[in-house]
């Protein structure tokens, strides 16, 4: 017989496996960060079928085919770009690179009208075709973009989120890590707040194995993880992002990788805790706002959000960063 779970025809026979569609991520955006993003969903096998979509038919196509190319060397996968969203159809993942580039010197939330422009004309088209899907924002700023484009899609808040501060997670870690001579995985802190300039270490909830971060003591050079070094840690990660593009004109790698760790959390049911931007409501005082705190992503997309124990310089820089999100957010509207 055959059962209709979650759109998906699953065919149970006599001692039949169900037969599930290979998985599907369709990626909107076939710039540096969407390319990237492609490449590396095909090296970490994230999904079986991966689709590049963007209105510039030479670009999305030539960027597949030089992907394709090299799948012979990648776990079992696909990949196809097209200027038709068609090619986006029944996905399981969307993600949405497609938006404003930052340029030297400019803050994300410079580029709101423009993105929010590409999401009025993008967003039905594909909600059209992908109904189902898990949708994920990375075009900047995104937390403002994850809050207009929940809006536009009218999709539920656990369907439609950002990739928020998950980047600046990572770049906080590998910072500590650095500085403490420990591996990366062994540090566990997040970055909460806007993906930019008022983001928010976690520090007072931050483990380096099993010790407090606050606790930690000796650093790699003789020092200590005292505030002055946390600073200057927290300064670096808001400036990664500018000290790239001035170098190279874009980031892409660690975003890239990022994203494909929110989409191996969705796909696999992870229920993997990630500093993703979504929805909130009541959080710490803090609602009707899109922004990154660490919260449990799984197949039906962001669900609970933790609320760590925080101090009140957190718990206050948090809510200043709401504020700066918000205030874009009202201005264009929403
Ligand atoms: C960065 C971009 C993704 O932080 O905003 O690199």
């Amino acid at each position: 017989g055959q059962t209709e779970v979650g759109g998906r025809t699953e065919l149970l026979g006599e001692g039949r496996t169900t037969e599930r569609r290979p998985s599907k991520v369709a990626i909107v955006g076939a710039g540096v960060v969407g390319s990237t993003l492609a490449y590396a969903c095909l090296l970490r096998g994230a999904a079986r079928e991966v689709v590049l979509f963007d209105q510039n038919r030479a670009k999305v196509e030539a960027e597949a085919l030089d992907i394709a190319h090299g799948i012979q060397f990648t776990p079992m996968g696909t990949v196809a770009g097209s200027d038709d969203v068609a090619i986006c159809a029944d996905a399981d993942v969307v993600i949405i690179t497609a938006g404003a580039k930052q340029r030297p010197g400019q803050s994300r939330l410079d580029l709101a009208g423009a993105t929010i422009d590409i999401m009025r004309d993008l967003l039905p088209q594909l909600v059209d075709v992908a109904p189902r899907a898990t949708y994920v924002m990375v075009a900047n700023p995104v937390d403002v973009v994850t809050y207009a484009g929940l809006k536009i899609s009218g999709l539920p808040e656990n369907q439609f989120f950002g990739s928020g501060t998950v980047l600046d997670t990572s770049r906080l870690r590998y910072l500590v890590a650095r500085e403490c001579g420990v591996a990366v995985q062994n540090v566990h802190a997040y970055v909460a707040g806007e993906h930019g300039d008022s983001e928010i270490p976690l520090w007072s909830s931050a483990m380096i194995g099993a010790v407090p971060l606050l606790q930690w003591g000796q650093t790699v050079d003789g020092g200590l993880l005292d505030e002055a070094v946390r600073g200057r840690i927290a300064a670096e990660v808001v400036e990664s992002a500018y000290r790239i593009i001035s170098g190279k004109g874009a980031t892409n790698y660690a975003i890239g990788l990022a994203v494909v760790r929110i989409i191996e959390a969705v796909l696999r049911d992870e229920h993997r805790v990630l500093s993703v931007s979504s929805l909130l409501e009541d959080y710490l005082e803090i609602s009707d706002v899109c922004l990154s705190v660490p919260s449990v992503v799984a197949q039906d997309g962001v669900g609970r959000r933790l609320v760590p124990v925080v101090t009140e310089v957190e718990r206050s820089g948090l809510q200043r960063s709401a504020e700066s999100v918000r205030a874009v957010i009202k201005r264009f509207g929403f």
